[in-house]
């Protein structure tokens, strides 16, 4: 034994394995610990700002940085995930990464969407989706972003960490300088989700996706709590009545989503065992190929049936739209892109807009859904 102990080298492994042993009683300690003692709150939210990128919007979405940095995240300083589909990831060169970096302070880092969540379902019938991808349009890019957005994104392992999950997309645009963090916002109203503006869906790109929710709610009713915001995806008491017995459409569905080009939520309300079970009861549907379910409508639903009005925050005074609304586009179904001043220009002395005539009038109603009080 003292002949052992007396050699230089066992005297480091003996030291190596006491640390080992001292590390893992800290470890142990610490994990364990969390359960009993208080969570001390940190002072800064454990949030992160992502952002998808398609191929052909890297330059957009570094103007998107830029304006992101400029208008609050330099001095709110969260970190910017940025995502790409894996099999677009050699899309990032290591000159993209640097500007981002350059633009962020080096806040900013690269991921990707996983296979899983991302490719078509192998059980699904190509014939049916290459026929609805002819009769209804958009790519199966566009409709695998809106399967992402709708049953994955809060579990890649770049954002798993995270509680605070604040999506940006790359036509988005600040007009105005954002006078606090909207996550403390949130947290301080104890509320699990903010957004902007409430926009309107249509129902030919989405034919059976209101019956598709309303079948989970008429099966689930025991699951949906009694005072959920309903009102504001469902027509009238007449029309959440049908929804909750399984026989609503879209003719009982307001069309109203909250627009989720800016979305943050806490992680809580995807992994809620109800927003679970209804993202696999619209996953087995198969209407995110079969159909061009939209992330939108689907995240207003599922936030619908699980949140109270006080549990969302309209951010009505942050002066934010998306650039390509800037000069008013109009869709071919007859309705403006545009939300309305009164989101995207609230005080001109910190804005960079000027109120334009044929939208200031525009109003989304977002009031009667989201205030409390009303
Ligand atoms: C679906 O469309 C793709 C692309 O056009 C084609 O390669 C594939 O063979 C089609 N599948 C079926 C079952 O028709
Ligand atoms: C649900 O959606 C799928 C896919 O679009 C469709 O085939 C099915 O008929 C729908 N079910 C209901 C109850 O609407």
């Amino acid at each position: 034994m003292p002949s052992f102990l007396s050699s230089p080298r066992a005297r480091l492994l003996l030291g190596g394995a006491l640390l080992v042993v001292l590390l893992s009683f800290w470890k142990l300690s610490e994990s364990s610990g969390s359960s009993y003692l208080p969570i001390l709150k940190s002072s800064k939210p454990n949030a992160a700002i992502f952002i998808l990128l398609a191929p052909n919007r890297i330059t957009q979405a570094l103007v998107a940085l830029q304006n992101v940095e400029d208008r609050f995240n330099r001095r709110l300083k969260y970190p910017i995930i940025l995502f790409t589909a894996e099999d677009e990831a050699h899309f990032i060169t290591e000159d993209i990464k640097a500007k981002a970096s350059h633009i962020t302070n080096g806040r900013a880092s690269f991921a990707t969407a996983t296979k899983e969540s991302w490719d078509i379902p192998a059980w699904m019938d190509e014939k049916r989706v290459n026929s609805s991808l002819e009769t209804i349009g958009f790519s199966t890019g566009y409709r695998a972003m809106c399967r992402y957005y709708s049953g994955f994104f809060w579990k890649n392992p770049a954002l798993v960490s995270y509680e605070w999950l604040w999506r940006l997309d790359t036509d988005i645009q600040f007009h105005c300088d954002v006078p606090y963090d909207p996550i403390e916002v949130l947290i301080s109203k104890k509320a699990l989700y903010g957004f902007v503006q409430v926009n309107y869906d249509v129902s030919w790109v989405q034919p059976s996706l209101a019956s598709n929710v309303s079948q989970f709610l008429s099966n689930n009713r025991h699951l949906i709590p009694a005072d959920a915001n309903q009102h504001f995806v469902w027509k009238g008491d007449a029309g959440v009545a049908k929804a909750m017995a399984g026989t609503a459409g879209n003719d009982d569905w307001t069309g109203a989503c909250m627009y989720n080009n800016f979305e943050i939520s806490h992680r809580s309300v995807w992994e809620s065992s109800l927003y679970t079970k209804f993202f696999d009861h619209l996953e087995k549907a198969g209407g995110f190929f079969y159909e061009r379910w939209g992330d939108s409508p689907v995240h207003s639903y599922g936030l619908a049936m699980s949140l109270r009005k006080d549990q969302i925050v309209q951010f009505d005074d942050l002066g934010y739209g998306l650039s390509s609304s800037e000069h008013i586009v109009k869709f071919t179904f007859g309705r403006y892109q545009h939300q309305g001043w009164a989101y995207e220009c609230p005080k001109l002395d910190r804005c960079a807009c000027i109120e334009d005539d044929d939208t200031r009038d525009f109003n989304n109603n977002g009031d009667a859904w989201f205030k409390p009080t009303m």
